[in-house]
């Protein structure tokens, strides 16, 4: 992968396994100076995982990365810090009970005399907040804000710990209304003005083309590649993400309709169909003469003997 002096993460057949999984297939995957990158593809992607190698969570197999051009091998979430890493998970995991000022603050309040410096600390928090344009009361305690403003919280504390130059927003959104996520926007605009990068996270798909300037899709643990939002149509990225066509996508839900609807309409199941189980267990049958559909199988679950006179069996039809 090219490389420019702009570059500061530049990641490199990256590949991680979980015992029989593989999570990461030799992905790449490059980081600008002030871009907001989104990382998208499906549940069990690699996104994740991409991620907990980037901020130290996990040590790849195989691969290579480079933060400002220096070759690192990142070992703990520390040491991402000290490099300018810093990650805000979905779930906010700060303290409730504490004021956002100590929240931001935490491990690095002011003091004076050997006590914390209250009055130091708020006007510290306060300070981070207004660079992010956001009005919050810095000494309330954490839990009474919305989620919003404790994600908000989270941000600058993120940018707090690690003098952030990276900032991971892991699926940020996803609790937030639309004002709330406008809000985030808007500090996530200012901080990229200021030249700080941004990975996101997110499976809202027009929230990548409000804010994003490019977009990496994973499938499967392998890239399927890197695009600037403009080249890429919604379209386009949904065929990248799931790796058919919409039209292929659309016939195999309508084939699944279908067959809901067939299973509905008609009583092809018949009691004397089904054979009586002797053993105590339950007993897991394919019945004959049932229909064949397309891309789905078929079982049913009788219960043991004993109840069978007192239970009507189960039918479980699943979809592949
Ligand atoms: N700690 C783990 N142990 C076993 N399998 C894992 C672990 N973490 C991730 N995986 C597997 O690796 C694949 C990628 O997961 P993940 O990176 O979480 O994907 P995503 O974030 O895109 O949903 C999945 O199949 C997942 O089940
Ligand atoms: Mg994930």
């Amino acid at each position: 992968m090219s490389e420019t002096v702009n570059t500061i993460v530049n990641m490199e057949g990256i590949c991680k396994s979980f015992l029989s999984v593989q999570a990461l297939d030799h992905v790449d995957f490059s980081l600008v100076k002030g871009e907001i990158h989104a990382l998208v593809g499906e549940n069990g992607a690699g996104k994740s995982t991409l991620i907990k190698v980037l901020t130290g969570v996990v040590q790849p197999d195989a691969g290579s990365i480079r933060i400002n051009g220096q070759k690192e091998v990142i070992r703990s979430t520390q040491h991402a810090q000290a490099l300018g890493i810093s990650t805000v998970y979905q779930e906010v995991n700060l303290c409730p009970h504490l004021s956002v000022a100590e929240n931001i603050l935490i491990g690095r309040e002011p003091h004076k005399f050997g006590f914390i410096d209250r009055n130091a600390m708020n006007a510290a928090a306060r300070e981070i907040l207004d660079g992010l344009g956001v009005d919050m009361d810095v000494t309330l305690p954490l839990g009474t804000c919305s989620v919003a403003l404790q994600q908000m919280a989270a941000i600058a504390r993120a940018l707090e710990i690690a003098n952030a130059k990276v900032l991971v927003l892991d699926e940020p959104t996803s609790s937030l209304d639309a004002n709330e996520t406008a809000q985030l926007f808007t500090v996530m605009r200012r901080l990229k003005g200021e030249g700080v990068s941004i990975i996101f996270i997110t499976h809202f798909l027009n929230q990548i083309y409000e804010v994003a300037n490019r977009i990496t899709v994973l499938r499967n643990g392998t890239l399927v590649g890197t695009y600037d939002v403009k080249s890429l149509s919604r379209l386009e990225l949904i065929t990248k993400m799931i790796g058919r066509s919409l039209v292929e996508y659309d016939e195999m839900v309508n084939i699944k309709k279908e067959s809901r609807k067939f299973i509905k309409d008609e009583a092809w199941l018949k009691a004397e169909q089904l054979s009586r189980a002797e053993s105590s267990g339950w007993q897991v049958c394919w019945v004959q003469g049932a229909p064949r559909l397309p891309n789905s199988s078929l079982e049913s679950i009788i219960p043991p003997a004993e109840r069978c006179a007192s239970m009507t069996p189960k039918l479980k039809i699943s979809h592949r």
